[in-house]
C-alpha cells in the first residue's frame, strides 16, 4: 500500500478526520419472517423410492416430511419475500437498510451472489450486499457480523437472511443423506434495540478444517457427500461445548436461558444435546419433523416457529447454536427484542 494512502489506525479509531454516518448502538433482533416452498416430499414416499424403511429414517432423524422447491422456484425470490415480511414486521423501510447479508450455499447461480439480487428485490437500494458462506453455521456467523456492524456504528439496520434449497445439492439416490435435507428461508432484521430489552450477546464461533472431508460437495458431481456418524459425533460435542461457552460469556447459567434454538440438523442430534446438557425438552425447539435440515435457514425457522407458539417474548433469553460443514460451529445468547404483538 502506498504511504500516502495509509490510514493511521489510531486516529481512525478516534474518528479524527473520518466521520461515520451512524452512532454505535446496542443491536437486537427486531423481527423474524420465513418463507418455505409449499411442495413437500414425505418420508414415506422417500423411503419407498430408496427401498428402505420409513421407521428407520424417522427414528434416526425425526423427519416425516421436507419442503422441496420446484425447479422453477428461485431461492432469491423466497429470500426477498421473507426479507420484505421481516422488514415490514420491524417497521423498517427498505430504503433505510444499510446492509443485506445472505447466508447460503445454494444461491440460484454461481454468480452473482444472492444478496445483491435480494437487496434489489426488497428495495434496499442504498444497502451493501454480501453473501456469506459457513454452511449450516452461516446464519449464526451472519448474526455475529451484522451485530458487529451496528455495535461499531458502521451500519444501523441490517437485513440478515439464512436461505438454502439444500435439495438442489442432495443425491436423491443416496439413502444416507437424502432423508435429512429440506428447503427453506428465514430472515431477521437487526437494528438498534428499542428501549430496555433486546440485545445480541457474545457469539462464540469455531472451526476445524480437519473435518472438511466429512461433509463436502466437489465440483465434479456437485452433490453433498457425508460421513453421517462422524458428523453426528462432532455436531453434538461442538454445539454442547459452544453452548456452555456462550452462556458463560453472557454471564448466565444454562438455567437462565428461556429457549434453546439449535440448528435443526436432525432430531437425534437435538435429543442428544438436550440429554448431554440436561436441558428440559420444553425449552429446546424441535421443528424438524416437517422441515428437515435446511442448512443456513434452520435457526430463523426455529425462531419463527417459537414466536408463533408464544415461546418468545421481548426480553426472553435465547441460546442459538449451529454446526456445519467445514467443520464450523458456534453459539450465542440473544435477548429477544421482537415486538410483543408481532
Ligand atoms: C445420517 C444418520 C441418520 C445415519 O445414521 P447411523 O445410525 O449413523 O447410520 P450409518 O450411516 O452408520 O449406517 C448404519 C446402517 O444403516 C444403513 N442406512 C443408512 N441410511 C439408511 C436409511 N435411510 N434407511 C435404512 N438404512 C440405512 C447403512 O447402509 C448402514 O448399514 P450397513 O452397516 O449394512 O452398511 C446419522 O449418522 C446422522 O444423523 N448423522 C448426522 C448427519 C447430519 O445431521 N448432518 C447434517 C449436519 S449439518
Amino acid at each position: 500500500m502506498l504511504e500516502s494512502q495509509r490510514i493511521d489506525p489510531l486516529s481512525h479509531a478516534r474518528g479524527q478526520g473520518v466521520s461515520s454516518e451512524f452512532a454505535p448502538s446496542r443491536p437486537a433482533i427486531l423481527s423474524v419472517a420465513t418463507e418455505v416452498p409449499s411442495a413437500q416430499v414425505t418420508t414415506a414416499e422417500l423411503a419407498e423410492r430408496l427401498g428402505v424403511s420409513e421407521d428407520w429414517i424417522v427414528s434416526r432423524t425425526g423427519i416425516r416430511a421436507r419442503p422441496v422447491a420446484a425447479p422453477d422456484e428461485r431461492l432469491s425470490e423466497f429470500a426477498a419475500r421473507a426479507g420484505s415480511a421481516a422488514l415490514s414486521r420491524a417497521g423498517v423501510e427498505p430504503a433505510d437498510v444499510d446492509l443485506v447479508l445472505v447466508a447460503t450455499l445454494t444461491q440460484d447461480e454461481l454468480m452473482p451472489n444472492a444478496a445483491p439480487v435480494v437487496a434489489h428485490a426488497v428495495g434496499a437500494d442504498r444497502a451493501g450486499a454480501i453473501d456469506l458462506g459457513a454452511a449450516c453455521t452461516g446464519f449464526l456467523s451472519g448474526l455475529s457480523l451484522g451485530a458487529a456492524q451496528i455495535e461499531t456504528g458502521r451500519a444501523e439496520r441490517v437485513l440478515l437472511i439464512g436461505a438454502d434449497f439444500t435439495t438442489r445439492i442432495v443425491d436423491w439416490e443416496d439413502k444416507r443423506t437424502a432423508p435429512l435435507f429440506g428447503d427453506g428461508v428465514g430472515a431477521v432484521v437487526l437494528g438498534p434495540a428499542a428501549g430496555e430489552v433486546g440485545a445480541i450477546g457474545p457469539i462464540i464461533l469455531g472451526a476445524d478444517g480437519s473435518g472438511a472431508p466429512a461433509i463436502h460437495i466437489d465440483h465434479a458431481d456437485r452433490k453433498l457427500r457425508m460421513d453421517g456418524p462422524e458428523v453426528y459425533r462432532h455436531a453434538v460435542a461442538r454445539m454442547a461445548e459452544a453452548t456452555v461457552s456462550a452462556v458463560e460469556a453472557a454471564g448466565l447459567g444454562l438455567e437462565d436461558v428461556d429457549l434453546f434454538v439449535y440448528h435443526q440438523a436432525n432430531g437425534r442430534i437435538l435429543r442428544a444435546l438436550a440429554e448431554k446438557l440436561q436441558l428440559p425438552s420444553e425449552r429446546v425447539v424441535d421443528v424438524i419433523e416437517n422441515l428437515g435440515n435446511s442448512s443456513a435457514a434452520t435457526l430463523p425457522l426455529g425462531l419463527a416457529a417459537a414466536e408463533r407458539e408464544g415461546r418468545l417474548w421481548p426480553g426472553a433469553r435465547v441460546l442459538l447454536s449451529a454446526f456445519g460443514a467445514g467443520f464450523t460451529w458456534g453459539a450465542g445468547v440473544v435477548e429477544w427484542g421482537g415486538l410483543e404483538d408481532a
